[in-house]
Protein backbone atom coordinates (compact mmCIF):
# COMPACT_ATOMS: atom_id res chain seq x y z
CA UNK A 1 0.00 0.00 0.00
CA UNK A 2 1.44 2.82 -0.99
CA UNK A 3 0.76 6.31 0.86
CA UNK A 4 2.04 9.99 -0.44
CA UNK A 5 2.30 12.25 2.50
CA UNK A 6 2.11 15.75 1.71
CA UNK A 7 4.29 18.85 3.49
CA UNK A 8 4.99 22.88 2.09
CA UNK A 9 4.97 25.21 5.03
CA UNK A 10 6.12 24.90 8.62
CA UNK A 11 2.84 24.59 10.33
CA UNK A 12 2.62 21.31 8.30
CA UNK A 13 6.16 19.68 9.36
CA UNK A 14 4.78 18.93 12.90
CA UNK A 15 1.70 16.62 12.10
CA UNK A 16 3.31 14.59 9.18
CA UNK A 17 6.03 13.60 11.70
CA UNK A 18 4.27 11.38 13.77
CA UNK A 19 2.02 10.02 11.21
CA UNK A 20 5.01 9.38 8.84
CA UNK A 21 6.41 7.28 12.18
CA UNK A 22 3.02 5.85 12.73
CA UNK A 23 2.58 4.53 9.19
CA UNK A 24 6.38 2.95 9.09
CA UNK A 25 4.85 0.71 11.89
CA UNK A 26 2.63 -1.09 9.64
CA UNK A 27 4.84 -3.53 7.31
CA UNK A 28 3.08 -3.47 4.58
CA UNK A 29 2.49 0.31 3.85
CA UNK A 30 5.29 2.23 2.02
CA UNK A 31 4.79 6.15 3.88
CA UNK A 32 6.78 8.47 1.55
CA UNK A 33 7.28 12.69 1.86
CA UNK A 34 6.59 15.36 -1.00
CA UNK A 35 7.70 18.97 0.32
CA UNK A 36 6.13 21.63 -2.02
CA UNK A 37 8.92 23.56 -0.96
CA UNK A 38 6.20 26.67 -0.30
CA UNK A 39 8.73 27.18 2.68
CA UNK A 40 12.08 27.00 1.39
CA UNK A 41 14.68 28.24 4.13
CA UNK A 42 17.06 26.57 6.37
CA UNK A 43 14.62 28.51 9.56
CA UNK A 44 10.91 27.96 7.90
CA UNK A 45 11.75 24.55 7.06
CA UNK A 46 14.95 22.35 7.02
CA UNK A 47 15.56 23.03 11.21
CA UNK A 48 12.01 21.09 11.50
CA UNK A 49 12.98 17.74 8.95
CA UNK A 50 16.29 17.58 11.61
CA UNK A 51 14.52 18.46 14.71
CA UNK A 52 11.41 16.78 14.23
CA UNK A 53 13.31 13.63 13.23
CA UNK A 54 11.42 13.29 9.90
CA UNK A 55 13.43 11.88 7.02
CA UNK A 56 14.49 13.86 3.89
CA UNK A 57 11.30 13.88 1.51
CA UNK A 58 11.81 11.66 -1.46
CA UNK A 59 10.76 14.50 -3.45
CA UNK A 60 11.12 17.75 -3.40
CA UNK A 61 9.03 19.85 -6.28
CA UNK A 62 10.48 23.55 -5.13
CA UNK A 63 7.84 26.03 -6.00
CA UNK A 64 9.19 28.80 -3.69
CA UNK A 65 7.40 31.73 -2.81
CA UNK A 66 4.95 33.91 -4.94
CA UNK A 67 1.04 35.23 -4.92
CA UNK A 68 -1.50 32.97 -3.99
CA UNK A 69 -2.57 31.90 -7.02
CA UNK A 70 0.79 31.51 -8.27
CA UNK A 71 1.79 29.22 -5.51
CA UNK A 72 -1.09 26.96 -6.04
CA UNK A 73 -0.58 26.73 -9.87
CA UNK A 74 3.11 25.82 -9.76
CA UNK A 75 2.24 23.01 -7.04
CA UNK A 76 -0.78 21.25 -9.23
CA UNK A 77 1.75 21.07 -12.01
CA UNK A 78 4.55 20.18 -10.43
CA UNK A 79 2.44 17.16 -8.34
CA UNK A 80 0.58 16.20 -11.11
CA UNK A 81 4.16 15.42 -13.06
CA UNK A 82 5.37 13.53 -10.36
CA UNK A 83 2.32 11.25 -9.87
CA UNK A 84 2.85 10.49 -13.44
CA UNK A 85 6.32 8.86 -11.88
CA UNK A 86 4.95 7.72 -9.13
CA UNK A 87 1.16 6.24 -8.44
CA UNK A 88 0.33 6.22 -4.91
CA UNK A 89 -2.47 4.60 -3.60
CA UNK A 90 -3.25 7.09 -1.42
CA UNK A 91 -2.51 11.05 -0.81
CA UNK A 92 -2.50 12.62 2.36
CA UNK A 93 -2.98 16.06 3.10
CA UNK A 94 -2.78 18.70 6.56
CA UNK A 95 -4.04 21.86 7.68
CA UNK A 96 -5.13 24.21 5.46
CA UNK A 97 -1.96 25.75 3.74
CA UNK A 98 -2.28 26.35 0.11
CA UNK A 99 -0.02 23.16 -0.24
CA UNK A 100 -2.63 21.14 0.86
CA UNK A 101 -5.30 22.77 -1.14
CA UNK A 102 -3.14 22.17 -4.81
CA UNK A 103 -2.22 18.80 -4.09
CA UNK A 104 -5.37 17.67 -3.27
CA UNK A 105 -6.88 19.06 -6.21
CA UNK A 106 -4.31 16.96 -8.14
CA UNK A 107 -4.92 13.82 -5.94
CA UNK A 108 -8.80 13.72 -7.41
CA UNK A 109 -8.25 14.66 -11.15
CA UNK A 110 -6.38 11.84 -10.89
CA UNK A 111 -8.69 9.75 -9.14
CA UNK A 112 -6.81 8.95 -6.49
CA UNK A 113 -7.85 8.54 -2.68
CA UNK A 114 -7.46 11.62 -0.62
CA UNK A 115 -6.88 11.63 2.70
CA UNK A 116 -7.34 15.45 5.13
CA UNK A 117 -6.16 15.31 8.56
CA UNK A 118 -7.24 18.01 10.88
CA UNK A 119 -10.84 18.11 8.83
CA UNK A 120 -13.96 19.98 9.31
CA UNK A 121 -12.46 23.56 11.10
CA UNK A 122 -14.19 26.51 10.30
CA UNK A 123 -13.80 30.15 11.04
CA UNK A 124 -16.83 31.33 9.33
CA UNK A 125 -14.15 33.59 7.80
CA UNK A 126 -13.81 33.11 3.54
CA UNK A 127 -11.66 36.38 3.58
CA UNK A 128 -9.09 34.06 5.41
CA UNK A 129 -7.00 31.97 2.92
CA UNK A 130 -6.91 29.12 5.18
CA UNK A 131 -10.78 28.81 5.44
CA UNK A 132 -11.04 28.31 1.36
CA UNK A 133 -8.55 26.01 1.18
CA UNK A 134 -10.45 23.70 4.28
CA UNK A 135 -13.65 23.80 2.48
CA UNK A 136 -12.47 22.71 -0.92
CA UNK A 137 -10.27 20.17 0.39
CA UNK A 138 -12.49 18.61 3.05
CA UNK A 139 -15.58 19.03 -0.08
CA UNK A 140 -13.17 16.13 -2.08
CA UNK A 141 -11.45 14.31 0.41
CA UNK A 142 -12.35 10.49 0.71
CA UNK A 143 -11.07 10.18 4.81
CA UNK A 144 -11.31 13.28 7.06
CA UNK A 145 -9.89 12.95 9.91
CA UNK A 146 -10.81 15.43 12.69
CA UNK A 147 -9.27 17.21 15.80
CA UNK A 148 -12.04 18.40 17.85
CA UNK A 149 -15.48 18.25 17.86
CA UNK A 150 -17.07 21.24 16.41
CA UNK A 151 -14.90 19.75 13.17
CA UNK A 152 -17.42 16.63 13.05
CA UNK A 153 -20.50 19.28 13.49
CA UNK A 154 -18.83 21.30 11.02
CA UNK A 155 -18.60 17.93 8.14
CA UNK A 156 -22.47 16.58 9.23
CA UNK A 157 -23.59 20.30 8.46
CA UNK A 158 -22.25 20.50 5.01
CA UNK A 159 -23.81 17.06 4.56
CA UNK A 160 -19.88 14.86 4.55
CA UNK A 161 -21.30 11.09 4.42
CA UNK A 162 -20.92 9.75 8.36
CA UNK A 163 -18.92 6.90 6.92
CA UNK A 164 -16.30 9.46 6.19
CA UNK A 165 -15.71 11.29 9.39
CA UNK A 166 -13.14 9.92 11.82
CA UNK A 167 -12.97 11.81 15.12
CA UNK A 168 -9.46 10.79 15.83
CA UNK A 169 -7.26 13.72 17.85
CA UNK A 170 -4.81 16.04 17.13
CA UNK A 171 -1.71 15.34 15.60
CA UNK A 172 0.50 18.60 16.52
CA UNK A 173 -0.39 17.59 20.20
CA UNK A 174 1.22 14.49 19.38
CA UNK A 175 4.32 15.99 18.52
CA UNK A 176 4.78 18.76 21.39
CA UNK A 177 3.62 15.40 23.70
CA UNK A 178 6.54 13.24 21.93
CA UNK A 179 9.24 16.64 21.86
CA UNK A 180 8.51 18.44 24.92
CA UNK A 181 10.54 16.61 27.50
CA UNK A 182 13.56 17.34 24.82
CA UNK A 183 12.83 20.66 24.19
CA UNK A 184 12.50 21.48 28.28
CA UNK A 185 16.66 20.45 28.13
CA UNK A 186 17.31 24.01 26.25
CA UNK A 187 17.74 26.90 27.92
CA UNK A 188 16.42 30.46 27.78
CA UNK A 189 19.77 32.25 28.38
CA UNK A 190 20.52 30.11 24.85
CA UNK A 191 17.34 31.19 23.01
CA UNK A 192 17.52 34.60 23.89
CA UNK A 193 21.22 35.24 22.46
CA UNK A 194 19.72 34.88 18.94
CA UNK A 195 17.97 37.93 19.22
CA UNK A 196 18.43 39.76 15.95
CA UNK A 197 19.10 43.75 15.52
CA UNK A 198 19.16 45.48 12.17
CA UNK A 199 21.11 48.23 13.99
CA UNK A 200 18.95 50.86 12.78
CA UNK A 201 18.34 51.71 16.47
CA UNK A 202 20.00 51.87 19.86
CA UNK A 203 20.46 48.21 20.88
CA UNK A 204 18.11 47.78 24.61
CA UNK A 205 19.70 45.84 26.51
CA UNK A 206 19.02 41.94 27.23
CA UNK A 207 16.43 40.42 29.69
CA UNK A 208 17.63 37.45 32.02
CA UNK A 209 14.56 35.01 32.17
CA UNK A 210 13.88 32.22 34.78
CA UNK A 211 10.42 30.76 33.09
CA UNK A 212 6.98 32.44 33.53
CA UNK A 213 8.82 36.36 33.71
CA UNK A 214 7.77 36.63 29.92
CA UNK A 215 5.24 37.24 27.62
CA UNK A 216 5.68 35.71 23.83
CA UNK A 217 4.40 36.73 20.82
CA UNK A 218 4.38 35.45 17.26
CA UNK A 219 2.12 37.13 14.36
CA UNK A 220 1.85 36.77 10.78
CA UNK A 221 -1.77 36.33 9.45
CA UNK A 222 -1.38 39.24 6.27
CA UNK A 223 -4.97 40.86 7.79
CA UNK A 224 -2.82 42.13 11.00
CA UNK A 225 0.35 43.05 9.41
CA UNK A 226 0.04 43.68 5.92
CA UNK A 227 -0.53 47.55 6.82
CA UNK A 228 0.80 50.05 8.56
CA UNK A 229 -2.35 50.31 10.83
CA UNK A 230 -1.56 46.93 12.02
CA UNK A 231 1.49 47.16 12.23
CA UNK A 232 1.03 50.13 14.51
CA UNK A 233 -1.29 48.32 16.63
CA UNK A 234 1.30 45.97 16.92
CA UNK A 235 4.16 48.62 18.37
CA UNK A 236 1.13 49.78 20.43
CA UNK A 237 0.38 46.38 22.09
CA UNK A 238 3.91 45.65 22.51
CA UNK A 239 4.88 48.67 24.64
CA UNK A 240 1.62 48.48 26.48
CA UNK A 241 2.65 44.57 27.48
CA UNK A 242 6.65 45.57 28.47
CA UNK A 243 5.11 47.74 31.12
CA UNK A 244 4.42 44.32 32.40
CA UNK A 245 6.65 42.23 31.41
CA UNK A 246 9.67 41.29 29.12
CA UNK A 247 8.37 40.10 25.65
CA UNK A 248 9.89 37.77 23.21
CA UNK A 249 8.59 38.09 19.60
CA UNK A 250 9.87 35.08 17.26
CA UNK A 251 9.09 37.33 14.30
CA UNK A 252 7.82 35.74 10.54
CA UNK A 253 9.56 36.56 7.67
CA UNK A 254 6.44 38.07 6.75
CA UNK A 255 6.30 40.18 9.20
CA UNK A 256 10.14 41.49 9.45
CA UNK A 257 9.42 42.53 5.72
CA UNK A 258 6.52 44.60 6.34
CA UNK A 259 7.72 46.55 9.67
CA UNK A 260 10.82 47.47 7.14
CA UNK A 261 8.61 48.07 4.10
CA UNK A 262 7.15 50.84 6.45
CA UNK A 263 9.76 52.29 8.17
CA UNK A 264 8.62 51.30 11.29
CA UNK A 265 11.97 48.42 12.13
CA UNK A 266 13.97 51.14 14.53
CA UNK A 267 10.53 52.07 15.98
CA UNK A 268 9.85 48.06 17.02
CA UNK A 269 13.95 47.61 17.99
CA UNK A 270 14.14 50.65 20.14
CA UNK A 271 11.31 48.89 22.40
CA UNK A 272 13.29 48.74 25.86
CA UNK A 273 12.20 44.84 27.34
CA UNK A 274 11.55 43.43 23.96
CA UNK A 275 13.64 40.82 22.62
CA UNK A 276 13.04 40.03 18.49
CA UNK A 277 13.90 36.62 17.53
CA UNK A 278 14.06 35.24 13.77
CA UNK A 279 11.91 32.32 13.27
CA UNK A 280 12.81 29.41 15.57
CA UNK A 281 12.99 25.75 15.32
CA UNK A 282 10.35 23.53 16.81
CA UNK A 283 12.57 22.79 20.18
CA UNK A 284 13.80 26.11 20.96
CA UNK A 285 9.50 27.68 20.12
CA UNK A 286 8.27 24.51 22.42
CA UNK A 287 10.34 25.63 25.56
CA UNK A 288 9.79 29.54 24.99
CA UNK A 289 5.80 28.45 24.81
CA UNK A 290 6.22 25.99 27.93
CA UNK A 291 8.28 28.94 29.77
CA UNK A 292 5.96 31.58 28.91
CA UNK A 293 3.63 33.16 31.19
CA UNK A 294 1.46 34.46 28.19
CA UNK A 295 1.38 34.41 24.88
CA UNK A 296 0.30 37.01 22.09
CA UNK A 297 -0.63 35.25 18.37
CA UNK A 298 -2.63 35.26 15.57
CA UNK A 299 -1.37 31.71 14.37
CA UNK A 300 -3.59 28.59 14.38
CA UNK A 301 -1.52 26.24 15.67
CA UNK A 302 -0.33 27.87 19.08
CA UNK A 303 -3.89 27.97 19.95
CA UNK A 304 -3.76 24.89 20.14
CA UNK A 305 -0.46 24.20 22.06
CA UNK A 306 -0.88 26.93 24.22
CA UNK A 307 -4.33 25.18 25.36
CA UNK A 308 -2.32 21.86 25.92
CA UNK A 309 0.53 23.85 27.83
CA UNK A 310 -2.60 25.50 29.84
CA UNK A 311 -0.70 28.83 29.35
CA UNK A 312 -3.18 31.94 28.64
CA UNK A 313 -3.41 32.64 25.01
CA UNK A 314 -4.37 35.82 23.10
CA UNK A 315 -5.44 35.18 19.65
CA UNK A 316 -5.86 38.21 17.51
CA UNK A 317 -8.12 37.48 15.19
CA UNK A 318 -12.07 37.86 14.38
CA UNK A 319 -12.34 34.22 14.29
CA UNK A 320 -11.21 30.76 15.03
CA UNK A 321 -11.50 27.84 13.42
CA UNK A 322 -10.49 26.22 16.62
CA UNK A 323 -13.39 26.76 19.40
CA UNK A 324 -12.44 23.96 21.95
CA UNK A 325 -9.51 26.02 22.25
CA UNK A 326 -11.80 29.03 23.58
CA UNK A 327 -14.55 27.12 25.42
CA UNK A 328 -12.24 23.90 26.96
CA UNK A 329 -8.75 25.39 26.96
CA UNK A 330 -7.10 28.74 28.23
CA UNK A 331 -7.52 30.69 24.29
CA UNK A 332 -9.02 34.27 24.67
CA UNK A 333 -10.44 35.06 21.12
CA UNK A 334 -9.43 39.41 21.08
CA UNK A 335 -11.47 39.62 17.68
CA UNK A 336 -9.94 43.04 16.54
CA UNK A 337 -6.40 44.27 17.19
CA UNK A 338 -7.25 46.49 19.93
CA UNK A 339 -4.16 47.35 22.29
CA UNK A 340 -6.70 48.86 24.59
CA UNK A 341 -8.74 45.29 24.80
CA UNK A 342 -5.56 43.31 25.16
CA UNK A 343 -3.88 45.87 27.64
CA UNK A 344 -7.12 45.00 29.69
CA UNK A 345 -6.42 41.58 29.63
CA UNK A 346 -2.63 40.85 30.03
CA UNK A 347 -3.42 42.98 32.91
CA UNK A 348 -6.07 40.00 33.83
CA UNK A 349 -4.24 37.17 33.55
CA UNK A 350 -1.60 38.47 35.28
CA UNK A 351 -3.28 39.47 38.23
CA UNK A 352 -4.72 36.43 38.40
CA UNK A 353 -8.36 36.84 36.62
CA UNK A 354 -7.90 34.06 34.30
CA UNK A 355 -9.15 30.67 33.30
CA UNK A 356 -7.40 26.96 33.86
CA UNK A 357 -8.61 25.14 31.08
CA UNK A 358 -8.95 21.38 29.84
CA UNK A 359 -7.15 19.78 27.39
CA UNK A 360 -9.63 18.86 24.87
CA UNK A 361 -10.78 14.60 24.18
CA UNK A 362 -8.17 12.57 22.28
CA UNK A 363 -5.41 15.51 22.40
CA UNK A 364 -3.49 12.58 23.93
CA UNK A 365 -0.29 11.70 21.75
CA UNK A 366 -1.80 8.57 19.95
CA UNK A 367 -4.03 10.36 16.93
CA UNK A 368 -1.57 9.67 14.47
CA UNK A 369 -1.70 5.96 15.43
CA UNK A 370 -5.80 6.20 14.98
CA UNK A 371 -5.08 7.72 11.45
CA UNK A 372 -2.61 4.65 10.31
CA UNK A 373 -4.32 1.92 11.79
CA UNK A 374 -7.35 3.42 9.95
CA UNK A 375 -5.47 4.54 6.83
CA UNK A 376 -3.33 0.79 7.02
CA UNK A 377 -7.00 -1.35 7.27
CA UNK A 378 -8.23 -0.01 4.16
C1 LIG B 1 1.61 30.29 5.21
C2 LIG B 1 0.18 29.75 5.29
C3 LIG B 1 -0.40 30.06 6.67
C4 LIG B 1 0.50 29.57 7.77
C5 LIG B 1 1.88 30.17 7.58
C6 LIG B 1 2.87 29.74 8.61
C7 LIG B 1 -1.13 29.75 3.22
C8 LIG B 1 -2.29 30.37 2.56
N1 LIG B 1 -0.69 30.37 4.33
O1 LIG B 1 1.55 31.71 5.29
O2 LIG B 1 -1.64 29.41 6.78
O3 LIG B 1 -0.03 29.96 9.03
O4 LIG B 1 2.36 29.75 6.28
O5 LIG B 1 4.10 30.36 8.38
O6 LIG B 1 -0.63 28.74 2.77
N2 LIG B 1 9.27 33.24 3.23
C9 LIG B 1 10.60 33.17 3.59
N3 LIG B 1 11.13 31.93 3.77
C10 LIG B 1 10.40 30.79 3.61
C11 LIG B 1 9.04 30.90 3.27
C12 LIG B 1 8.50 32.13 3.10
O7 LIG B 1 11.27 34.17 3.73
O8 LIG B 1 10.94 29.69 3.76
C13 LIG B 1 8.64 34.56 3.01
C14 LIG B 1 8.07 34.63 1.59
O9 LIG B 1 8.99 35.16 0.72
C15 LIG B 1 6.85 35.50 1.77
C16 LIG B 1 6.47 35.30 3.22
O10 LIG B 1 7.53 34.67 3.87
O11 LIG B 1 7.15 36.86 1.60
C17 LIG B 1 5.19 34.53 3.35
O12 LIG B 1 5.26 33.18 2.89
P1 LIG B 1 3.95 32.45 2.29
O13 LIG B 1 4.25 31.01 2.06
O14 LIG B 1 3.45 33.23 1.15
O15 LIG B 1 2.83 32.55 3.38
P2 LIG B 1 2.81 32.62 4.97
O16 LIG B 1 2.45 34.00 5.36
O17 LIG B 1 4.05 32.03 5.56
Amino acid sequence: MKILNVVGARPNFMKVAPLNRALQQHPHVQSRIVHTGQHYDEKMSDIFFRQLELPQPDYYLGIGGGTHTQQTARIMLAFEELLGEYKPGLIVVVGDVNSTLAASLVAKKEGILLAHVEAGLRSGDRGMPEELNRILTDSISDYLFVSEMAGMINLSREGVAEQKMFFVGNVMIDSLIFFRQKASQLKLEDLVKQRISSGTAPSTPTPSFRGRDYALMTMHRPSNVDDEQGLNNILQIIRDTVQRLPLIFAIHPRTYKHFEKFGLLPTLEAIPGLVLLPPQGYLQFLKLMDNAALIITDSGGIQEETTYLQIPCLTLRQSTERPSTVELGTNFLMHTLDPDAVRQKVDDILDGRTKKGVIPPFWDGMAAERIAEILARG
